[in-house]
């Protein structure tokens, strides 16, 4: 039985159809994520998951139960960490955890040791006394997704979880997402993070006005869709376009750069800079961003 179950998911506002018709499935263990640009309509989708934001049309079962007759069971067992700072300014560290417990009726001799136990988990207990306009942003962040597991949730949702932090802060945040998934928890995330997806997600969709664009695996996605690798060129000259031309490459043009997707880059790398060019010219890897980019495009969202 899967964890998530979505189908035809829709939600408007006026005449904006923010979510679509998406419809996926998220199976015990597995970490999902929904990929998409600004305005996508990431977390309109995942509100309507946990009953915050009412749907238009579509099916919603989590764990088996229906949303509609079992949300209050269903918010039991799922811990939520929103994409905006919801943290209690009137109370210190440690009291944001332990009073969170009161929504799910924890005693509070247990939410007190489930707070420890999330303080040192995320290495907070030295601030536990802290006010919360103490905090750094990568501190708040650890806070509110030890909050969303007071409940020992089965189901994590994360809205953008890193965003907004620096490289330790984020490199952190997976640490600590790698152990929970290890240790059996399913996870829900939205990002903008092509480097966060590949390393976290098992499956993952990328959405795009309201709509699901493409859905598998980080590694298939990418080699099914961009190729093996890219070649990246800097200031492309005539000389530079007539050869890819040529060659009838997949170019995706920047204008002062070009990303070539190639199946085996080797061969027209090695051509390409000792017949025509070699400055400016490299061979990387093809990643989730090139696919990212491939499939949404470059114009601004909102
Ligand atoms: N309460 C609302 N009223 C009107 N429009 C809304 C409302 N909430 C969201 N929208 C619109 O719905 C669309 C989807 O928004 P949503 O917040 O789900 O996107 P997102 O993918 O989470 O974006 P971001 O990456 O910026 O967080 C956007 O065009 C947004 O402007
Ligand atoms: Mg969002």
């Amino acid at each position: 039985m899967p964890i998530v179950q979505v189908e035809s998911l829709r939600k408007s506002y006026g005449t904006l159809q923010a979510v679509d018709g998406i419809s996926f499935t998220v199976n015990k263990g597995e970490c999902f994520g929904l990929l998409g640009p600004n305005g996508a309509g990431k977390t309109t989708t995942i509100r309507m998951l946990y009953g915050y934001t009412p749907r238009v049309a579509g099916h919603l079962e989590l764990f088996g139960l229906n949303i509609d007759r079992d949300l209050r069971e269903i918010k039991q067992h799922i811990g939520i960490c929103q994409q905006e700072d919801s943290l209690d300014p009137d109370l210190n560290v440690r009291e944001n955890l332990v009073g969170f417990a009161r929504y799910f009726s924890i005693p509070r001799p247990a939410a007190e040791r489930r707070a420890d136990e999330l303080l040192e988990f995320f290495a907070l207990h030295n601030r536990a006394n802290d006010k919360i306009a103490t905090l750094s942003g990568g501190l708040k962040r650890r806070l509110m997704l030890a909050r969303a597991l007071i409940n020992t949730p089965d189901l994590l949702i994360l809205d953008e979880p890193t965003t907004g932090l620096d490289p330790q802060s984020r490199q952190l945040l997976w640490e600590k997402l790698v152990d929970l998934k290890e240790a059996g928890l399913t996870i829900l995330l939205t990002t903008h993070y092509m480097e966060e997806a590949a390393r976290l997600c098992d499956r993952l969709v990328i959405i795009d006005h309201g709509r699901i664009l493409v859905e598998g695996t980080p590694a298939a996605l990418v080699r099914e869709q961009v190729g093996q690798a890219v070649l990246e060129i800097n200031d492309p000259d005539q000389a530079v376009r007539a050869f890819l031309a040529r060659e009838r490459c997949r170019v995706e043009d920047l204008g002062r750069r070009l990303l070539v997707h190639l199946d085996d880059g080797d061969a027209l790398f090695l051509r390409l800079t000792r017949e025509v060019r070699a400055e400016g010219c490299t061979l990387r890897p093809a990643t989730l961003e090139d696919l990212f980019l491939k499939l949404t495009g470059r114009e601004l969202r909102e």
